[in-house]
């Protein structure tokens, strides 16, 4: 049998957390054969919260769930993790500065970056989910020196979904036969889903869904801004930001960067920028990519015409404002 794996879920009483344990626990983010470890962590104001999830995992009886630890510390948090899942953060409250909030999550990640590092497997892969999300990521990996910044990304998989699930609907089509967009950027409404190397697999063939489309003006304009905008619609919606889609879209992220892709597919993942389609080195960035023996690499040579330069300058650009805000409160 497999030896476990431990997975931390920081920000484990909230929502994400509580629609995401249940499905690592059930195999859906490491495969139905691997034992999990779940390391969960709160603050301590979600203390007994945090206490009734683990109640709740006892309850379910997960035959791959080979043990719990549920804190408020967050070395014990982090100690011997191999896949650490970042949900913690601060949110922003109504008539916050912008500032403000991301001063908050500045000091978070930066704290949670030393317990990381000291504490955690050689190894160990991060992904971060929390808000601003790149940005927490970026911070993590300047306070977290001694975890490559191979190991260090955040999550765009959720909208690299949306993106899937927009084109799924617009043509009819299963969603599973839809492959290849890309989440380019910052995951915020700056972000820029690109369809232009994206296929739809048809009784016909491999077919580009510019073709099936075949609507420029709705690809350029209405579809992206249903992705860009659809974190707000599901609040409006539900009253509550997007838990499922976000949870599983974590596990899609994991579960491909340790698993592998397939072959012919890529998906989107935040990573460390080396300058790659001109995107300036040292942001975190969502490029599309490729996963091989537990690496992504990003892949390269797509074309990219005006229209999608300037969107991913655009958001570069943001991310550089956010990079430079987030440095100010180190201060
Ligand atoms: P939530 O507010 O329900 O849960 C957040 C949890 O984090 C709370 O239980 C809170 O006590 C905890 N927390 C706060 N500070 C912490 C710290 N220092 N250490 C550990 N835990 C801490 O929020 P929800 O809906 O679960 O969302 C979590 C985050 O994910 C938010 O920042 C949200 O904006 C972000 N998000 C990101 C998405 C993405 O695609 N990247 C999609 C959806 C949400």
């Amino acid at each position: 049998a497999k030896n476990p794996v431990r997975v931390l879920v920081t920000g484990a009483a909230g929502q994400i957390g509580y629609a995401l344990v249940p499905m690592i626990a059930r195999g859906v983010m490491l495969g139905s054969d691997q034992p999990v470890i779940l390391h969960l962590l709160d603050i301590p104001p979600a203390a007994e919260s945090l206490n009734g999830v683990k109640m709740e995992l006892v309850d379910a009886a997960f035959p791959l769930l080979k043990g719990v630890v549920a804190t408020t510390d967050v070395v014990e948090a982090c100690t011997g993790v191999n896949i650490a899942v970042m949900v913690g953060g601060f949110p922003r409250k109504e008539g916050m500065e912008r500032k403000d909030v991301m001063s908050k999550n500045v000091s978070i990640y930066k704290s949670q970056a030393f317990a990381l590092e000291k504490h955690a497997a050689a190894n160990c892969k991060v992904l971060v989910v929390a808000n601003p999300a790149n940005t927490n990521a970026l911070i993590l990996k300047e306070f977290a020196p001694s975890i490559p910044e191979k190991n260090i990304s955040c999550l765009t998989r959720l909208d690299h979904n949306r993106a899937l699930g927009q084109i799924s609907e617009r043509l009819n089509v299963q969603v599973s036969d839809v492959k290849n967009v890309i989440i380019w950027g910052n995951h915020s409404s700056s972000q820029y889903p690109d369809v232009n190397h994206a296929t739809v697999t048809t009784p016909a063939g491999e077919k580009p869904v510019r073709e099936l489309v075949a609507d420029d003006a709705w690809l350029n304009s209405e579809f992206i801004a249903t992705v860009q905008q659809r974190g707000a619609a599901i609040i409006k919606a539900r009253k509550l930001s997007s838990a499922l889609s976000a949870a599983s879209a974590a596990c899609d992220h994991i579960r491909d960067w340790v698993l592998g892709t397939p072959e012919g597919i890529w998906v989107s993942m935040g990573v460390y920028s080396d300058g790659s389609y001109n995107v300036p080195a040292g942001l975190i960035y969502s490029f599309p990519v490729t996963t091989q023996n537990g690496e992504w690499k990003i892949v390269q040579g797509l074309g990219i015409d005006e229209f999608s330069r300037k969107k991913l300058d655009l958001t570069a650009e943001e991310l550089s404002e956010e990079k430079a805000l987030a440095y100010s409160c180190l201060t």
